[in-house]
């Protein structure tokens, strides 16, 4: 880990949507906490005043949680100069490098569409601006195997890994920095953490809004490249792994891709892709586009621990509810003591960790009913429940980014062999299903899960 603390932020795409929506808060934030008091250069192309930015910031603060400290916006906008460019044109990395003065550990923050990401590593290399800096990338890091490479490659060369801060905002969650510290602080789950114990594992990820005014990205990206190969991913490797050597977080980047590494790639049946009724007449979309709003898939881990157990993932926009939860199923007890010990319908033990809105780490047994018959009902103990005061993943990845911890990032070989998983179904795949508005998305879905009990659908509100 690097000790220095960035001197600087650059932000290119400061007039963009991501910045609007997720960046300026999480600024605001780190001012009102006294964590953030270096100069900030917002980058972008429109020939915007300085006044008309500071406008945009505070609007984006009024939408997220409200001005509740004026003295803290006050200084936030005080931190921000405006560079106006084309991210194509060198005079505009001379303008960058003029803003900076002093600055000797700038952090490079590119909250700009990823067809841009290489021009301004590219442009910030020519003009000298990289030595002893560091570079904060959005996702989707890539949108295949061999563009993540040709990315890492074009990053290396102009920064060392441990300055490239890959973003994968999941990461920043308390309560998926939770599974981490669940798994590994407690004794009693490894023992059955393993094919002997566990008969399936099921995740979640579903919204209940479309793609508002983002078709045209989504016309790019599509669900499985825009929250399975990453976000379920980083789920999937955090639940999978091995323990960690120790506390480095080296070892839990390694052994996180481990875990992509053994994942068996893709292949064109076991994903059910789908499409939310009117998808194609949402602005920017293709009116014949064939890209997924919707993805099921069933995938295994070829390792010691994994292996022949499956693994589902779920996400889809336009779907009944909107929650992140995580179904770990136990196996059935071996002999059938009691006549409902392992009911027709229904799960009986297993562990859930819902993950949003609201965070929950339940266990689920069951338990005898008073009586003379051994008759039990199912229940469900709730080992955690949201906790108030949480900083927001964006206010937590830019802190650590600026000051060089990694840890909750992803790393250059995890990335690429997360793509290979998914590599062999971007181009081959069966055409999209259309699904209903509000529902769990196409029936066909069902099949691949139906010989493990079925989805499970978060319930809308925290029992
Ligand atoms: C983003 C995706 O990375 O994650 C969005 O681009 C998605 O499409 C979002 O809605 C989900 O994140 P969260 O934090 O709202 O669950």
């Amino acid at each position: 880990m690097a000790a220095s603390h960035s001197d600087a932020l650059v932000l290119f795409g400061v007039t963009g949507d991501l910045a609007h929506k997720m960046i300026f808060p999480a600024l605001y934030a780190m001012v009102k906490r006294g964590e953030l008091k270096v100069p900030i250069i917002g980058v972008a192309l429109p020939k915007w005043s300085l006044a008309r930015l500071h406008k945009r910031i505070t609007d984006s603060i009024k939408r997220s949680d409200g001005i509740d400290n004026k003295r803290a916006l006050q200084h936030l906008l005080s931190l921000f100069k405006y560079v106006s460019g084309d991210y194509k044109d060198p005079d505009t990395f001379t303008a960058i490098k003029k803003a900076l003065g002093n600055a000797r550990r700038p952090a490079y923050y590119l909250a700009i569409p990823p067809s841009l990401f290489e021009t301004v590593i590219k442009g910030l290399g020519a003009a000298n601006l990289a030595e002893s800096a560091r570079v904060i990338v959005e996702k989707p890091f890539g949108r295949d195997l061999a563009s993540a490479k040709e990315l890492n490659e074009v990053a290396r060369s102009v920064f060392p890994e441990d300055s490239i801060f890959r973003i994968d905002h999941y990461l920043g969650k308390e309560a998926i920095m939770n599974i981490l510290y669940f798994r590994f602080a407690n004794s009693f789950l490894e023992p059955i953490w393993n094919r002997n114990y566990i008969a399936s594992v099921q995740i979640t990820l579903s919204e209940d809004f479309g793609v508002e005014d983002r078709g045209s990205f989504y016309e790019s990206a599509g669900c499985l490249r825009d929250v399975i190969e990453n976000h379920l991913f980083q789920l999937v490797a955090l639940l999978a792994m091995e323990p960690p050597s120790d506390r480095d977080f080296g070892a839990v980047h390694r052994e996180k891709a481990n875990v992509f590494r053994a994942m068996r790639p893709l292949q064109r049946d076991d994903l059910v892709r789908g499409q939310y009724a009117g998808y194609r007449k949402e602005p920017g979309v293709a009116k014949n586009s064939d890209v997924e709003t919707f993805c099921a898939m069933r995938l295994f881990i070829d390792s010691w621990r994994w292996a022949g157990v499956p693994w589902y993932l779920r996400s889809g926009k336009y779907l009944a509810d909107t929650a992140t939860e995580i179904l770990v199923e136990l196996k059935a007890p071996p002999q059938k003591l009691f006549a409902d010990s392992a009911p027709r319908t229904g799960r009986t033990n297993y562990l859930r960790f819902r993950l949003s809105p609201s965070a929950a780490i339940a266990i689920a047994a069951r338990v005898k009913l008073p009586g003379k018959d051994f008759v039990g009902e199912q229940q469900e103990l709730y080992l955690l429940e949201d906790r108030p005061g949480e900083e927001a993943p964006y206010e937590r990845l830019l802190g650590d980014a600026m000051i060089g911890d990694g840890a909750l990032f992803t790393r250059e070989d995890a990335v690429e062999a997360a793509w290979a998983v998914v590599d062999p179904v971007l181009k081959t795949h069966h055409r999209v299903l259309p699904y209903r508005r509000r529902g769990w998305g196409p029936k066909e879905a069902d099949a691949i899960i139906s010989s493990d009990g079925g989805w499970h659908n978060p319930e809308p509100i925290e029992a």
